[in-house]
């Protein structure tokens, strides 16, 4: 979707442009105080407005994942004052304000682009097609066509449904004998707009399992170029469901293979169209260090608080940045941040009912410790980790550099004890 290309620079001319923001969570509004723009809200019906009223020109109502009425109502929005650009942070809402910036001629990423990152299987053929990487991969409807692509894969094979995020349905495939429970979790794991409450059973896209460290590329684009931020390195719980258990911003990495890293994730947006907004993509760097391969293009900030690690170590705050770049176009030029590193820590304790939680003060007195956040309370039922949505609690810490950001980060994680008890696992 393409804006004007003749946008102001650093300083915003006559125009004060108007941003649609969609739906966005609570917890980052403040973020939107004080910026040059107009911004109207849409609020999801029910819940308090009062905050999104304090800061915004309009807050309108509407259900964003009702397509009709969501452009109904920026139509109407747009018929009062023209909105230049529209802007989605949450993953439900990216596709719905892809599709109204297109519908009002509005800045936005497109439609078409926002199916390439959401569409798991779409985006490897599309980066094949286009020479970026060989993933063999296939989009499965029974267990016999994941069999035959694993009996070509030696290293295994990776389900995970089409359009899935949060880590759900993910489970790595390495023998035959564990083929059946990998499908039944993958095609009966629930997704998008059904969860959490529907139960529709997902597609589920097989891919060649890729070794190596993982990263993510955090960056902002403006009509199409590119800003890379940073590069997170990723802790997970491993197979079989890769669960994120942690992020360190900068990712300890020598020159070269940071370029590898930037380099894939950037040819990859630009292949898929890329234009506008932040983005976390997710990228496998094999052990040798020579090739990197993009396993994810997320249309957004990162999630798990990689937008705070990326303010505390760059002083770029990308949720500003995203409206900047999409109201006016402009890139955030060399900040500096506060600290050398940032590292999250989630903590993952034994399936079961929480009988209590410790250490907590512990934690929070700790050297270089920002924020425990999440955390279960006495009598929760916490189950066996098998996504993101079943983490119990996180440890923000940052440091005057990496090492020491994470060491605060471990050292915390680990001083919080959530006792649980048989009675609750399930
Ligand atoms: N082809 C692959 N090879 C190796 N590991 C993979 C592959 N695909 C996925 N994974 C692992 O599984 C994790 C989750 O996969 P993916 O990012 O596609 O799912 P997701 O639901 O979008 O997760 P999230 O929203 O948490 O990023 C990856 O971060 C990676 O660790
Ligand atoms: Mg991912």
């Amino acid at each position: 979707m393409g804006g004007p290309p003749d946008m102001p620079g650093q300083s915003f001319g006559a125009h004060v442009p108007h941003l649609l923001l969609i739906c966005p969570r609570h917890d980052i509004l403040g973020k939107f105080v004080g910026l040059p723009v107009a911004l109207t809200v849409v609020h999801r019906p029910g819940g308090d407005r009062e905050l999104e009223e304090s800061l915004a020109l309009a807050v309108v109502d509407a259900d964003f994942t009702d397509p009709k009425a969501l452009l109904a109502v920026a139509r109407e929005v747009h018929a009062r004052r023209p909105v230049d650009a529209v802007l989605g942070l949450t993953e439900l809402s990216l596709r719905p304000a892809s599709v109204v910036a297109e519908a009002l001629g509005a800045r936005g990423n497109s439609p078409a682009t926002l199916a390439l990152t959401q569409d798991k299987a779409a985006m490897r053929a599309h980066l094949r097609d286009r020479g970026l990487g060989t993933v063999a991969h296939r989009v499965c409807s029974t267990v016999e066509e994941v069999r035959a692509l694993l009996r070509g894969a030696p290293a295994g094979v990776i389900l995970k449904p089409v359009e899935g995020n949060g880590g759900t349905g993910v489970h790595l495939v390495r023998t035959e004998a564990e083929l059946d429970r990998a499908w039944a979790w993958t095609s009966g794991a629930r997704t998008g707009f059904a969860w959490p409450q529907g139960a529709s059973a997902s597609t589920v896209l097989a891919e060649e399992f890729l070794t190596g460290q993982e990263f993510s590329v955090e960056s902002l684009s403006a009509a199409g170029r590119h800003q890379v931020l940073a590069v997170t390195r990723k802790h997970t719980s491993g197979a079989p469901h890769f669960v994120e258990t942690g992020h360190d911003l900068p990712a300890p990495l020598p020159p070269d293979r940071h370029r590898t890293v930037v380099d894939a994730a950037v040819k990859a947006l630009d292949a898929v169209g890329y234009a506008w907004g932040p983005c976390h993509t997710e990228v496998m760097l094999a052990e040798d260090g020579e090739r990197a391969t993009v396993v994810e293009i997320n249309a957004r900030q990162g999630g798990d608080q990689i937008w705070e690690l990326v303010h505390h170590v760059t002083g770029v705050d990308m949720l500003q940045g995203a409206v900047l770049a999409l109201a006016h176009g402009v890139l955030p030029g060399p900040a500096t941040g506060h600290a050398g590193g940032a590292s999250i820590r989630y903590l993952t304790p034994r399936p079961g009912r929480v009988a209590e939680v410790t250490g907590v003060a512990e934690a929070l007195a700790m050297e270089g410790v920002i924020r425990v956040g999440e955390l279960p309370s006495a009598g929760d039922d916490l189950v066996a980790l098998g996504d993101s949505w079943n983490r119990a609690g996180h440890v923000v810490a940052a440091g005057p550099d990496p090492k020491t950001a994470a060491d605060a980060a471990d050292a915390a994680a680990a001083r919080i004890v959530v006792r649980t008890d048989e009675e609750g696992a399930r």
